[in-house]
């Protein structure tokens, strides 16, 4: 009698809590202009923010997802995100796409896990959307099939992550500093924004939520299960880098002393990094060691 009590208060508190999370709001659709969009900016932009790199697995055609990416959560893979019309994302508007990028939030209306860095794309301007998108239009279509999760319950409940990011997201938006140079201001705005630097070098907490006060100050406990150095100006120049060498090392891959980048870092410049012109490596340099040039 009293398991079937105690399943039946589960049952109305679960249905309740349910009900409250189906309701619990999610933030506004945010307006973006149509602008005519420049395929060539996309693709490079695509490289910065990695979204080259994350949805294009090693067998694969380019975008068309199926990338693993383990974490003590569960193994989240990447969709496809070609113009396919069944698998891709061809049927998307302009509209859908700036929402689920910048804000994390599908056509239908559900919240995306933040194994999509969505909380840095908060930054992407309306003309950096039209010419990522663009950019995107212009790939060969997949059809390859999205894979399936691979997380367990609660993990599995779209709906949880609206709690999640009540408390734990942190959307990043960028503001210029009027009293710093052009230089320091666009590398604050790829490092802090597209190119979410801080999404691996920042520790992470129970949930997963980055810690605010702690933004580039090295995770020692990767949801990847690696380990990420500090990256703030003082612990950089404390280790010796200068804008040259960084710039260099985040073009290469090697470091000054002949060593280069491992784990997830290696991948980051090799698909990313690696692909930008100088002045845009030596714009995130400085920031990096806050020098204005
Ligand atoms: C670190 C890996 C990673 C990076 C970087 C990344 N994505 Fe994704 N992306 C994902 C994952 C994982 C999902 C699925 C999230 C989910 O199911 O909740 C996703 C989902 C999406 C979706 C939704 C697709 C659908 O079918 O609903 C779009 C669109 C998208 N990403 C575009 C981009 C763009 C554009 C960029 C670069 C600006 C980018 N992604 C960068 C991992 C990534
Ligand atoms: C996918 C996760 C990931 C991302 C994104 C990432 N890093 Fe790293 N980074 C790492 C890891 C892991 C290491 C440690 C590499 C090693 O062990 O060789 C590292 C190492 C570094 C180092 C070496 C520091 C030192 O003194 O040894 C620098 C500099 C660095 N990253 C800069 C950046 C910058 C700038 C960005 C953004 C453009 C970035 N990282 C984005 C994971 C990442």
């Amino acid at each position: 009698m009293r398991f079937f009590l105690i399943i039946i208060v589960l049952i109305i508190t679960g249905g309740g809590m349910f009900a409250t999370l189906q309701l619990w709001p999610l933030p506004e659709s945010t307006a973006i202009s149509q602008i005519q969009g420049d395929p060539k900016r996309g693709a490079y932009l695509a490289r910065l923010s990695g979204c080259v790199s994350c949805h294009t697995s090693k067998e694969g055609p380019p975008l068309a997802g199926g990338v693993p990416l383990r974490s003590s959560f569960g193994t989240f893979y990447s969709p496809n995100i070609t113009p396919d019309l069944e698998n891709g994302i061809g049927r998307w508007t302009l509209a859908q796409f700036a929402r689920a990028v910048r804000q994390g939030i599908s056509p239908q209306g559900h919240s995306y896990y933040p194994s999509f860095p969505f909380e840095f794309y908060g930054a992407l301007t309306d003309r950096d959307i039209n010419d990522l998108w663009a950019a995107l239009k212009s790939v060969p279509s997949s059809p390859i099939q999205s894979k399936e999760h691979d997380a367990g319950f609660p993990v599995t409940v779209r709906e949880g992550l609206k709690v999640w990011r009540t408390f734990f997201a942190q959307p990043y938006t960028y503001a210029p500093d009027p009293n710093r140079s052009d230089s320091w201001n666009r590398g604050k705005y790829m490092v802090e924004g597209p190119a979410h630097c801080a999404a691996c070098h920042t520790p992470r907490n129970f949930a997963g939520g980055m810690d605010p006060r702690a933004i580039l100050a090295g995770d020692p406990t990767m949801l990847d299960g690696g380990k990420s150095p500090s990256i703030t100006a003082e612990d950089l120049l404390k280790r010796g880098w200068s804008v040259e060498t960084l710039a260099g090392a985040l073009r290469t891959g090697v470091t000054p002393d002949g060593d280069v980048f491992g784990g997830s870092m290696a991948k980051v410049v090799r698909e990313g990094t690696s692909y930008l012109l100088n002045e845009h490596l030596t714009d995130m340099a400085l920031y990096l060691l806050d020098k204005d040039e």
